[in-house]
C-alpha cells in the first residue's frame, strides 16, 4: 500500500465518500441558497462556478487538507523558484518564467533567466513586425501570405489551438497552416494551394530530432527548392524554433533565423515561448504579450492565493475527488465557444502526457488512479453526439463547461441560444428528472397503458452529475492566457498530490524505438525478425501489398 492511500487524509476522504453516497446535489441547492456564492470563484474576467459538484464544505475541507498533507504549497514554491522538479530529466520547470511580466528574477543555476527570455521576445517582435508589415520579402521579393508551422505534439497543438482561438484578432490577413502528421497527405494537401514564393515555413521542434517534424520539414524544403530552384531561397522561407542550434544549422536553416528556447520548457507548456511564433505572426506581438500577461495573472494567483480561493487548486482537487473516490475514468472539456474548438485536444496532451504515469517520484508503482482521459468537443455539437451518455449512461463523467458572456460575432439570437444551452446542460446534469416527474409529464401528454411505465423509465435522468462552469467576459488574448494557465496549474496540482513527475513523457519512447526497428523491415531492407506473430504477419502483409 502506498503512503498516499494509507495516509489519514486519504482514508478520511474514502470514509467521506461513503457518507456522500445518498447525497443529492438538488437537495444541497435547496438547503443552501448561498451555494452558488459559496462555491464559485472570480479572478479578473473569469468566473469559475463549482457549485454543481457533489461536494459539501466538509468535502472541500478534506480535499484541502489532502493538498496540505501532500505539501502542495512547497511544491508550487519549488517550481517558481526554479528547482529541478522534473526529477527524471534533472530539469527545472519554468514555463512560468516565459510569462513572468513582473520581471522578478528567476534563477537557474544561480543565473537569472529573464534577460534571455526578453531577448527572444525582442527578436520575435522584430521578426513578426517585418513579416506582418510586408518588409520581410521572399526569395523573389514577394510578401508572405501563408505561414506553415511544421511541428507535432506541443510544437503543434498549443500554437495551433491559440492561433485558431484568436482568429478574431488576426491582422493583417495572412493564412496559417499547421502540418503535424507524418502521413504525407497532411503536407501534400496543405501545400497544394500554396505558392512557394509567398510561403514561410516555421520548423518548430524543441529537440529538432522528432521524426515526423524532420520528415515533413525535409519534404517541405524539397518542395520549395524544386519550385524556386535555388538553395539560397531557404533563408527567406524557413525559420526554426528549437533548443538545438546544431541540428537547425545542419538542416540548412541559418541560425540567424532560429528562435531559441530552453530545456526547462516542456513541449506541452511551450506555446508561451518562441513556439508561439505563429500566434505572434497572426495577432502581433502586443497581443501575444497580452496572452502572456493573462497567464502571468493566474501564475501569481496560483503562487499566492490561499488554497480555499485558488482556482487551479480547487479544480485539481475536485478532479481528484471524482478520479480517486468515485472511480471516474474520464473528464470532458466542453467549450461553448467555437473559437475554443481545439481546446480539448490541447488539454488532452497537456493533461494526459503530464499525468498519465504509474510510478511515483521515488519509483514506486502507484496503487491509485492518476491522470484521467481528457476528451471533449465544442457545444452545442457535442449535445447531438455524446451527451446522451453524459446524461443517461452508466458512467460518471465530470465535465467542464466554458462559455463567454459576450460573443465576438454577435448574430441575431445565436449567442443567447448558445448560452441557454450551456446553462441547460449543466442544470440537467445536476438536477436530472425523477421517474415520477417523467411519468407526470407523460400522463399529461396522454400516454397510458403498459408504455407509460416503460417510457417513464427511459425518460428518467439520474442527475447528480457534476460539472464546473467557467464563464469569461469575452475571449481576449488575456482571457485565453488565463484559461490555459488555470488548466496547466490544475494539472500541476493533481501531479503534486499524486506524487508523480508531471514533466517527463517516457511513455512515448517505446513506440518510437520499435518504429525505428520496423521501418527497414517494412521497406524490404531487412529480414522480418524478432517480432510477435501478429506484428510479423502484418509487416509481411504490408510488404505483399506494397507501400507505394
Ligand atoms: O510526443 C512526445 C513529445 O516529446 C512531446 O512531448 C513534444 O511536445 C513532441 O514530442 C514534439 O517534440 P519536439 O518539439 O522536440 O519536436
Amino acid at each position: 500500500m502506498s503512503q498516499l492511500t494509507q495516509s489519514p487524509r486519504w482514508k478520511a476522504l474514502r470514509e467521506h465518500r461513503r457518507e456522500m453516497a445518498g447525497v443529492r446535489m438538488r437537495d444541497l441547492f435547496a438547503a443552501d441558497p448561498q451555494r452558488f456564492q459559496r462555491f464559485s470563484l472570480r479572478l479578473g474576467d473569469l468566473l469559475v462556478d463549482f457549485s454543481k459538484n457533489l461536494i459539501t464544505e466538509k468535502t472541500l475541507g478534506l480535499l484541502l487538507e489532502l493538498a496540505h498533507q501532500q505539501r502542495l504549497s512547497e511544491q508550487i514554491q519549488a517550481m517558481f523558484r526554479g528547482d529541478r522538479i522534473n526529477t527524471t530529466e534533472g530539469r527545472p520547470v519554468l514555463h512560468v518564467a516565459l510569462r513572468n511580466r513582473s520581471q522578478r528574477p528567476i534563477l537557474v543555476d544561480g543565473e537569472d533567466v529573464m534577460p534571455e527570455i526578453n531577448a527572444v521576445l525582442d527578436r520575435m517582435r522584430t521578426f513578426t513586425e517585418q513579416v506582418r508589415s510586408g518588409r520581410w520579402k521572399g526569395h523573389f521579393d514577394d510578401e508572405i501570405t501563408d505561414v506553415v508551422n511544421i511541428g507535432i505534439g506541443g510544437s503543434d497543438l498549443g500554437p495551433r489551438m491559440v492561433t485558431t482561438a484568436l482568429a478574431h484578432y488576426h491582422q493583417p490577413p495572412m493564412r496559417f497552416h499547421f502540418v503535424s502528421n507524418v502521413d504525407g497527405t497532411h503536407l501534400s494537401e496543405t501545400l497544394k494551394p500554396l505558392r512557394p514564393e509567398t510561403t514561410l515555413f516555421i520548423v518548430a521542434s524543441k529537440t529538432f530530432t522528432t521524426q515526423e517534424t524532420m520528415t515533413n520539414a525535409a519534404s517541405a524544403k524539397a518542395w520549395l527548392l524544386s519550385r524556386l530552384g535555388d538553395e539560397k531561397a531557404v533563408a527567406k522561407h524557413f525559420v526554426a524554433v528549437s533548443t538545438n542550434r546544431k541540428a537547425v544549422s545542419a538542416f540548412g536553416i541559418d541560425p540567424e533565423n532560429m528562435f531559441g528556447f530552453w530545456d526547462w520548457v516542456g513541449g506541452r507548456y511551450s506555446l508561451w515561448s518562441a513556439i508561439g511564433l505563429p500566434i505572434a505572426l497572426a495577432v502581433g506581438m502586443d497581443r501575444f504579450e497580452e496572452l502572456l500577461a493573462g497567464a502571468h495573472k493566474v501564475d501569481e494567483h496560483f503562487r499566492t492565493a490561499p488554497f480555499e480561493t485558488n482556482i487551479p487548486v480547487i479544480l485539481g482537487l475536485l478532479g481528484i475527488w471524482y478520479n480517486n473516490f468515485f472511480g471516474a475514468e474520464t473528464h470532458a472539456v466542453l467549450p461553448y465557444d467555437q473559437y475554443l474548438r481545439l481546446l480539448p485536444s490541447h488539454l488532452q496532451q497537456l493533461d494526459m502526457e503530464s499525468n498519465g504515469k504509474s510510478v511515483t517520484r521515488e519509483g514506486e508503482r502507484v496503487d491509485y488512479a492518476t491522470g484521467p482521459i481528457i476528451w471533449g468537443e465544442p457545444g452545442t455539437n457535442g449535445q447531438h453526439a455524446f451527451f446522451q451518455l453524459l446524461h443517461q449512461g452508466t458512467r460518471l463523467v465530470p465535465c467542464d463547461f466554458l462559455a463567454p458572456a459576450q460573443p465576438l460575432n454577435p448574430l441575431g439570437r445565436h449567442h443567447s441560444i448558445l448560452v441557454a444551452n450551456f446553462l441547460a446542460q449543466t442544470e440537467a446534469l445536476m438536477k436530472g428528472k425523477s421517474e415520477q416527474e417523467a411519468r407526470r409529464e407523460l400522463e399529461h401528454a396522454g400516454v397510458a397503458g403498459p408504455m407509460l411505465g416503460i417510457l417513464a423509465k427511459a425518460r428518467t435522468f439520474d442527475g447528480n452529475r457534476p460539472s464546473n462552469s467557467i464563464v469569461y467576459k469575452r475571449l481576449t488574448p488575456e482571457t485565453l492566457g488565463m484559461i490555459l494557465a488555470v488548466y496547466e496549474h490544475k494539472v500541476f496540482t493533481q501531479g503534486a498530490v499524486w506524487n508523480i513527475n508531471s514533466f517527463d513523457q517516457m511513455g512515448v519512447e517505446l513506440g518510437k524505438q520499435l518504429a525505428r526497428a520496423i521501418e527497414p523491415e517494412l521497406e524490404g531492407r531487412g529480414a522480418v525478425a524478432s517480432h510477435d506473430a501478429s506484428t510479423s504477419g502484418l509487416i509481411r502483409h504490408f510488404r505483399r501489398l506494397g507501400l507505394g
